[in-house]
């Protein structure tokens, strides 16, 4: 029987291991963690992550060929193939900080193997990595080896979250680079054989280490630059009276550019886009290439205006002022069906509007007040260290915003709804019911396009869209940006 092990329990190397152990019954899969208490989540009913149709594929082969524990140096010593999917933050300080990865824990992972194998292994990067890191990691196994033959595989995933499960089993491809050795050939064999137990051939395609180390951050940047270039248009359209999600629709139907993606929204989130494209931006900038790193670098610069000026359309439709006045958040992970909060644009959002000493109630259908709490108060990058190295949540942290478990409840008596994450529910709220509990005159600012806002203007709300023709009052009430 194949062994399997994989570093690193989280938003990664959770789903795609249970994908694998459900399609590969005879591999053996072990997760290991070195965070106790999400061990102890991945193996009770209430996973430490929330994703559709998850449950369903752990509980089928949990204790059967999928195993969760914290054994990190057994279990690895005991694998044919380890898989690395430990968290990368973006560096805080020395060389590089505010763009290049930390790659403490991706190291002290890689010493780990090297310290308890006794057998040859194929060590797999899932993280997504900077460029030539896995020629880093071969330096240092091999060091280290005392004889025992590593190869090294870049496997990165490319799977969303929110469909993570359907990303994995139908995957559009399967990308492993290896070594052009026979060796590294013969490795990348073995993987792609595990593959195939679901994957069509057609799909899994093979190349050289730095060719799939650089496929997953373009691949990233390009995504994260059609919604950057969609929310530019946004402003345009507003200026202009164009409809954005007309112009989506028009440009979506050349074939060449295709519909998906196109949707603007109040920036995006996740723990993948900026941090991926700072990384890139800095490769660029290491190799001489400024003009390339700034291209890339306007990708985040216009994401952080998309929140800046929903921000200030905010304040500015209500009187150039949101100080003491109660402003009902809806939707605080970074999109719909799944509670992750990394790097939502929902925290620039509120921390915009606490800076005008607004008081929000929040309402977000998988996300906890502690982890609400956490984000308002924790210093950028933080996030993406493991849990128990993360600021704790005093419970009075952000005395100005309060958690709510129902929508209706967090924009009572509210003078405006800021909808931030674009989950279903909010399309089909009551808003004549919403809209007689709040202040008058009430606002709606939709940063995700989901309302009517025809049917809510027929209620009486003044509403705002990304990307579309303003209402009279918002008109009157010019955003400055
Ligand atoms: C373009 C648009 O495609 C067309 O829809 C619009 O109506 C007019 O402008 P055109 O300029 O005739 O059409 O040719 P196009 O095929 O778009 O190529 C434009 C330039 O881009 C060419 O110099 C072409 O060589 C270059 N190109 C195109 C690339 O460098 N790489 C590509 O992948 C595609
Ligand atoms: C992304 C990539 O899609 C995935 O391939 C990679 O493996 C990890 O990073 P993820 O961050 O999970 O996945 O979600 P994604 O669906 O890409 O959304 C990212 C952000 O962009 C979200 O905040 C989302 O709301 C936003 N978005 C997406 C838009 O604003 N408009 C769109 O049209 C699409
Ligand atoms: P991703 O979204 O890429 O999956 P996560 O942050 O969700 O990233 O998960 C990474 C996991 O890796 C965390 O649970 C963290 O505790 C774990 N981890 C980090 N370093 C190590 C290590 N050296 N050994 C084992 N687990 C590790």
């Amino acid at each position: 029987m194949v062994k399997i092990c994989c570093i690193g329990a989280g938003y990664v190397g959770g789903p795609t291991m249970a994908v694998i152990a459900l399609k590969c019954p005879d591999i053996e899969v072990v997760v290991v963690d070195i965070s106790e208490p999400r061990i102890a989540a991945w193996n009770s009913d209430q996973l430490p992550i929330y994703e559709p149709g998850l449950d369903d594929v752990v509980k089928q082969c949990r204790g059967k060929n999928i195993f969760f524990s914290t054994d990190v140096e057994k279990h690895v010593a005991e694998a044919d193939i380890v898989f690395v999917s430990v968290n990368t933050p973006t560096k805080t300080q020395g060389l590089g900080a505010g763009k290049a990865a930390d790659l403490t824990y991706w190291e002290s992972a890689a010493r780990t193997i090297a310290d308890v194998s006794k057998s040859d292994k194929i060590v797999v990067e899932k993280s997504t990595v900077p460029v030539k890191t896995a020629e880093a990691i071969e330096k240092i196994l091999t060091h280290n080896s005392k004889g025992i033959k590593f190869q090294i595989l870049s496997n990165p995933e490319f799977l969303a979250e929110g469909t993570a499960i359907e990303d994995l089993f139908q995957p559009d491809r399967v990308l492993i680079g290896g070594r052009e050795t026979p060796e590294g050939q013969k490795a990348i064999q073995a993987l792609k054989s595990v593959y195939a137990h679901w994957v069509p051939e057609d799909r899994i395609l093979t190349t050289n280490l730095w060719s799939a180390e650089l496929s997953k951050l373009a691949a990233n940047a390009f995504l994260a630059q059609r919604i950057s270039s969609v929310n530019a248009m946004s402003a345009l359209c507003e200026a202009t009276g164009a409809d954005v999600a007309e112009v989506s629709y028009a440009i979506g139907k050349d074939s060449r550019i295709g519909p998906k993606f196109l949707s603007s929204s109040v920036g995006f989130g996740g723990s993948c886009f900026q941090k991926d494209i700072l990384n890139l931006v800095y490769i660029c900038e290491c190799n001489g290439l400024p003009e390339v790193a700034e291209y890339w670098k306007q990708v985040i610069k216009i994401n952080d205006y998309q929140k800046s000026r929903f921000v200030n359309r905010v304040v500015s439709s209500m009187f150039n002022t949101v100080s003491q006045k109660k402003i009902a958040i809806l939707g605080f992970a970074f999109k719909k069906d799944t509670g992750d909060t990394r790097e939502t644009p929902a925290i620039d959002v509120c921390k915009g509007l606490l800076g005008d000493k607004a008081i929000l109630n929040i309402y977000d259908p998988q996300v906890t007040e502690d982890q609400i709490q956490r984000d308002l108060i924790m210093k950028k990058f933080d996030w993406d260290h493991p849990l128990h190295l993360q600021p704790k949540s005093p419970k009075s942290a952000v005395k100005q915003v309060s958690v709510t478990w129902d929508a209706y409840e967090a924009t009572k008596g509210a003078h405006g709804i800021c909808i931030l994450t674009e989950w279903d529910e909010f399309r089909t709220l009551d808003y004549k019911k919403i809209f007689d509990n709040m202040q008058k005159p009430a606002f709606v600012f939709d940063g995700r396009n989901v309302v009517n806002a025809d049917e809510l203007r027929r209620i009486g709300f003044i509403v705002y869209s990304i990307g579309k023709p303003l209402d009279a009052w918002l008109k009157d009430m010019p955003a400055i940006a």
